[in-house]
């Protein structure tokens, strides 16, 4: 059983389309701030950028939360990068391997990414979050099948530890929270940039799934946007807007 940090409560599910589209229903029906949802399994699991994410029974976690916070909607970066080195936390604890979070908020453990994030919101007439899902699959073991066409790039956290889930979800959601409760001030920016994977590295941007333009990183600011060396000119890039591969 999960005993949680958040005031909600938890759904556990058996096979669901995506436990983001279950939290937003909950949330449009007025569930408070800390429901959390956790499946099995996702038929429709979605990631960033229009992408679906893989998620096969009994290998993952599928965990959306369903936040309030009084942030602008420009500042749910913030949400998202808390909950990646929420993540990453969480699985150091469990593995005892170190991670890295590649901008900006994949979590990656031995070389491969093993934890996606995705938050959605509702955004109210007057630029404010009405609400924000906090959507977080983590890879806990291979799929039977492996990952496929993902094989180069997706792993899994244990390789044939018995796992325990709940256990899991419990330290993300106890680590998340942690940081959540004084979000606006930025309490994790120390902890993710001591993970930051790309800082110092040539790095192609992409927009909507193409290439722009070839660059190298400088940092990441107390924003969350990437600092990149463009043709010798510093610029900042927002996550919305684009992507980027090592
Ligand atoms: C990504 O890597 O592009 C983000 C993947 C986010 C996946 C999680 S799993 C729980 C929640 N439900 C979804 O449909 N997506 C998120």
């Amino acid at each position: 059983m999960i005993s949680v940090t958040s005031n909600g409560m938890i759904k556990h599910f058996g096979s669901v389309s995506s436990t983001n589209d279950i939290i937003k229903e909950m949330a449009n029906g007025g569930a408070p701030e800390g429901s959390v949802v956790i499946a099995d399994e996702q038929t429709n699991g979605r990631g960033r950028l229009g992408r679906s994410f893989m998620s096969p029974g009994g290998t993952g976690l599928y965990m959306s939360i369903l936040l309030r916070p009084e942030l602008s909607a420009s500042d749910a970066l913030l949400i998202t990068t808390a909950a990646a080195t929420a993540v990453a936390k969480a699985i150091e604890k469990h593995t005892g391997k170190a991670t890295c979070i590649k901008w900006v908020n994949d979590v990656f453990l031995n070389g491969k990414k093993v934890c996606g994030i995705l938050t959605e919101g509702k955004v109210s007439p007057d630029g404010t979050l009405e609400y924000a899902v906090l959507g977080i699959g983590v890879n806990l073991k291979e799929p039977k099948d492996g990952f496929g066409e993902l094989s180069n790039i997706a792993g899994a956290i244990f390789e044939d530890e018995k796992v325990d889930r709940d256990t899991v979800a419990n330290d993300i959601l106890e680590n998340f929270f942690g940081y959540y409760q004084s979000i606006e001030t930025k309490p994790h920016y120390s902890d993710y940039i001591a993970r930051d994977m790309i800082g110092g590295k040539n790095v192609t941007v992409y927009r909507a799934g193409e290439p722009l333009y070839d660059a190298k990183v400088l940092g990441i600011s107390e924003d969350f946007s990437l600092v990149i060396d463009h043709d010798g000119k510093k610029e900042n890039l927002a996550s919305g807007e684009v992507s980027v591969r090592i």
